[in-house]
């Protein structure tokens, strides 16, 4: 039976609580945000879905930031008062819209990520205050925003059809810290060790398998692998790999890649084991073949 981290029995010690909000916070500076940035998933009925101009937003649409197409302007008292970015006469409404469908869904975040303080219910919040660091950084993304999809991407002379906007979701991908699978369970190893992040990989699965924040492919994992055998950390490189495989059975490279960390520790029994699964995978892959034959000394 393949172990499957059973989480209190083997990780549940106060280490890896320390490193399971370690890794939270690597995922959101923002102490008070949800764990691991929860998906905004408020309902989004088509009646409220915005139209075109909106959908491209942020991309928002540039059209919008740069001053052309733009949605329906304020006319009544409830008017923004504190737009620095987005068009100073830009209705609360439109405004709202923009908040929700391309910032807070980007982010996988609420509206109190960037508004807001502790306690403060929705109906009392400042929304023009910028008392907070996430608002002001975001403000920043923002021009970010506008000048690649305004300046940087319009200079590209061959682009495709159509033409592709970066949204806030094209980077962060639900996430408020647009970090990488293999970004977070790096530093989390460097810090709190490979059983931390081990157990950590378990839980970001658990809340994102189906989402876009993560990829579970086997691509992170051999990243992940990858950069620590560069820094010949075999001991470690070879917990990921396990884990790579268990994960991605399928897959020959994790495998091959293993049956070399084992050999590199001098785990020989290990290592035959580990290239006779590979050959079942690549029956052809001549290295492999070449491995088991200095193991074994015989061809396989
Ligand atoms: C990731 C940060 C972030 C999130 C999440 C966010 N906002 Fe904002 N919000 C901003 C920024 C930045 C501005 C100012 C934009 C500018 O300066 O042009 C702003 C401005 C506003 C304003 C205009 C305030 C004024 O009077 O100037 C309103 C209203 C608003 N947000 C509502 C919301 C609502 C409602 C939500 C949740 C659906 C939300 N925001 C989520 C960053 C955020
Ligand atoms: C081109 C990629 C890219 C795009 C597009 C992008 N971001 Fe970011 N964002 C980043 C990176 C990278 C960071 C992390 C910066 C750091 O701290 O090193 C970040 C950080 C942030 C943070 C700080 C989060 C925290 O808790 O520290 C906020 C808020 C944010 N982005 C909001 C936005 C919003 C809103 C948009 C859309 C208007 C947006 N970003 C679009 C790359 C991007």
């Amino acid at each position: 039976m393949c172990a499957r981290f059973p989480r209190d029995a083997r990780f549940g010690d106060s280490r890896d609580a320390k490193s399971d909000s370690f890794a939270r916070e690597l995922g959101s500076r923002n102490s008070r945000g949800p764990a691991w940035g929860e998906a905004y998933v408020g309902p989004m009925p088509s009646s409220v879905y915005p139209p075109r101009t909106l959908a491209a937003m942020l991309g928002l649409t540039v059209a919008l930031m740069l001053g052309s197409a733009r949605p329906a302007r304020s006319q009544s008292g409830d008017a923004p008062r504190n737009l620095k970015v987005l068009p100073a006469d830009l209705s609360r409404d439109s405004i709202v819209k923009i908040m929700r469908f391309t910032v807070a869904s980007g982010l996988g975040v609420t509206c109190s990520y960037c508004h807001g303080a502790p306690g403060v219910p929705f109906d009392s919040i400042d929304f023009a205050s910028d008392e907070r660091q996430t608002k002001r950084t975001a403000r920043e993304m923002m021009r970010m925003v506008s000048r690649i999809n305004g300046e940087l991407l319009p200079a590209i002379t061959t682009r495709g059809t159509p033409p592709i906007e970066v949204q806030c979701i094209t980077c962060h991908r639900g996430a408020p810290r647009p970090l990488m699978l293999e970004d977070t369970l790096g530093t989390v190893i460097a810090r709190f060790g490979v059983d931390s992040a081990l157990a950590t990989y378990e839980r970001i699965k658990q809340r994102y398998t189906g989402r876009f924040a993560y990829d579970f492919g086997q691509r992170s994992l051999n990243t992940l692998a990858a950069r620590l055998l560069e820094q010949n950390r075999l001991a470690d490189a070879r917990r990921v790999l396990e884990l790579d495989i268990r994960e991605h059975p399928e897959a020959w490279d994790p495998a091959f890649q293993l049956g070399q960390v084992y050999e590199s520790l001098g785990e020989k029994d290990l290592a035959i084991a580990q290239y006779r699964r590979v050959l079942t995978l690549l029956p052809t892959h001549a290295a492999t073949k070449r491995r088991l034959e200095a193991l074994t000394g015989r061809a396989p």
